[in-house]
């Protein structure tokens, strides 16, 4: 939940031994804090796990940009040594401003542009992966222009159930995303893919959903998978040498969370996929996967401070007590959407009051502007105190929006006693910069 560089003294919270009060007087808050070994080590050993489970058949662990990422957080992928999945020419653009190797880069969406499509042709990334007809013929068309062939997958929909939030649910049949397998739609881009000399089929991908523990769901998927790589081998004669099973890892967020770690993921997919192959008698194909929360989720804590509290007298006689802060809906929208819980603390203090039942919010012009719904926070919170929330360093910058003109948080990176800033805080002229003056 917390990063490995977190520690506490006498109710202080330290990232790499920098204090919350000291984190907070510097950069101002609300803000991200992101630990950069923790980051890199998480990134790695994905890595790690899926060259050790699957040796010379390892693919790319892609890392998910749309979970967070920045110029700065490219080069450690960079340095790292991974690759990156892309959904955006936003993200495209950051991937190669950070100096991402375009053959390290996999491009995903369900409805990439022509631009973005002609972006990452002449770019030279490695893989397109295909979501629909349109842009099957869309992708060749654009390689033909540029001379080259363009490697591509094709994404699938394995009709599975993941259990995770509906909204972050991607594998069933009524998704927007990929060629379902069941209804023959899959088998019907492949034939189209092939007529297309300029598209080089790499194999397939999936991604079921995010947040998701237990490994099952992504065992089904391999194995469904690797029925139609052996219906392919049966009906052109060669074998497709790669396979992508995507990201959606759970992390913890609360205290009582578990995190699905590498060395549970990998061998269970090594074992699906070892079991799959033989039953098929085929050889292993490549293995990539794709992990974006996992890496930089609980890498990263948000730091806000509270500007007021309020006890509020329900309808049914009882108490609820309020906690503002100066961030809210517009730096994690995660409870809004998906009924996400998070953990908090004070963090600058210890405090000897007993703990009450809190609702910590945000400064935003709407009730559904909850942090966290329900917690226990002692009841001496007030104004000026600092409130750390862990894990928040996956899709809570990188979905913050400015709602009621509110200016997005900036990154900070904190790495062996030294803190960086590598994305800033907005301000009033970036607010105002995109109003034409009449
Ligand atoms: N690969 C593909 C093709 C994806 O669509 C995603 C996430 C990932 C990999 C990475 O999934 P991860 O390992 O981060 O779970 N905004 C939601 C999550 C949406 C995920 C979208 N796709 C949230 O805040 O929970």
């Amino acid at each position: 939940m917390w990063s490995k560089n977190i520690s506490f003294n006498e109710g202080q919270l330290h990232l790499s031994g920098i204090s919350a009060t000291k984190l907070a007087n510097d950069f101002g808050t609300p803000a991200f804090f992101v630990d950069e070994e923790d980051f890199k080590e998480r990134a790695l050993s994905w890595d790690q796990a899926l060259q050790s489970e699957f040796g010379t058949n390892a693919g790319t662990v892609y890392y998910a940009a749309k979970a967070f990422i920045s110029v700065a957080v490219a080069k450690w992928i960079k340095e790292c040594g991974i690759g990156i999945d892309v959904c955006t020419g936003g993200e495209l653009a950051v991937a190669l401003a950070g100096g991402i190797d375009p053959k390290k880069i996999e491009v995903h969406g369900n409805n990439k542009s022509v631009q973005e499509i002609d972006r990452a042709v002449s770019a030279g990334v490695k893989v397109i992966v295909m979501d629909s007809l349109h842009e099957i013929e869309r992708v060749a068309t654009i390689a033909r222009s540029h001379g080259v062939v363009q490697g591509v997958m094709l994404r699938l929909t394995p009709g599975i159930q993941a259990h995770t939030h509906e909204s972050i649910s991607t594998a069933h049949e009524d998704v927007k995303f990929g060629f379902s397998i069941a209804s023959g739609a899959a088998w019907s881009a492949i034939e189209i893919v092939l007529q297309h000399p300029e598209l080089d089929l790499r194999g397939f991908h999936s991604h079921i959903g995010s947040q998701i523990f237990g490994t099952d769901s992504f065992e089904l998927a391999a194995d469904l998978l690797i029925a139609l790589l052996a219906k392919y081998r049966d009906a052109y004669g060669v074998e497709l040498p790669e396979l992508d099973l995507g990201g959606g890892y759970g992390i913890a967020y609360l205290p009582e969370d578990e995190t699905l770690l590498p060395a549970e993921v990998l061998p269970a997919l090594g074992r699906a996929v070892t079991a799959a192959c033989a039953k098929n008698n085929l050889a292993i194909p490549r293995i990539s996967i794709e992990p974006g929360r996992a890496i930089v989720g609980p890498s990263t804590f948000t730091l806000y401070e509270v500007g007021t509290t309020k006890k509020v007298i329900l309808e049914d006689g009882n108490t609820r007590h309020y906690i503002s802060v100066d961030g809210g809906m517009s730096d994690n929208i995660r409870p809004s959407l998906y009924d996400a819980e998070y953990h908090a603390i004070i963090a600058q203090r210890n405090s000897s009051q007993a703990s009450i039942t809190s609702r910590v919010v945000g400064k935003h012009c709407e009730t559904g502007d909850i942090v966290i719904k329900d917690i226990n926070l002692p009841s001496d919170i007030c104004p000026g105190d600092l409130i750390a929330i862990p894990a928040t360093g996956a899709y809570g910058r990188s979905m913050a929006s400015n709602y009621n003109h509110v200016p997005r948080p900036p990154v900070i990176a904190v790495k062996d006693g030294k803190a960086r800033v590598i994305v800033r805080r907005e301000n009033e002229e970036d607010l105002l910069a995109l109003d034409v003056k009449e």
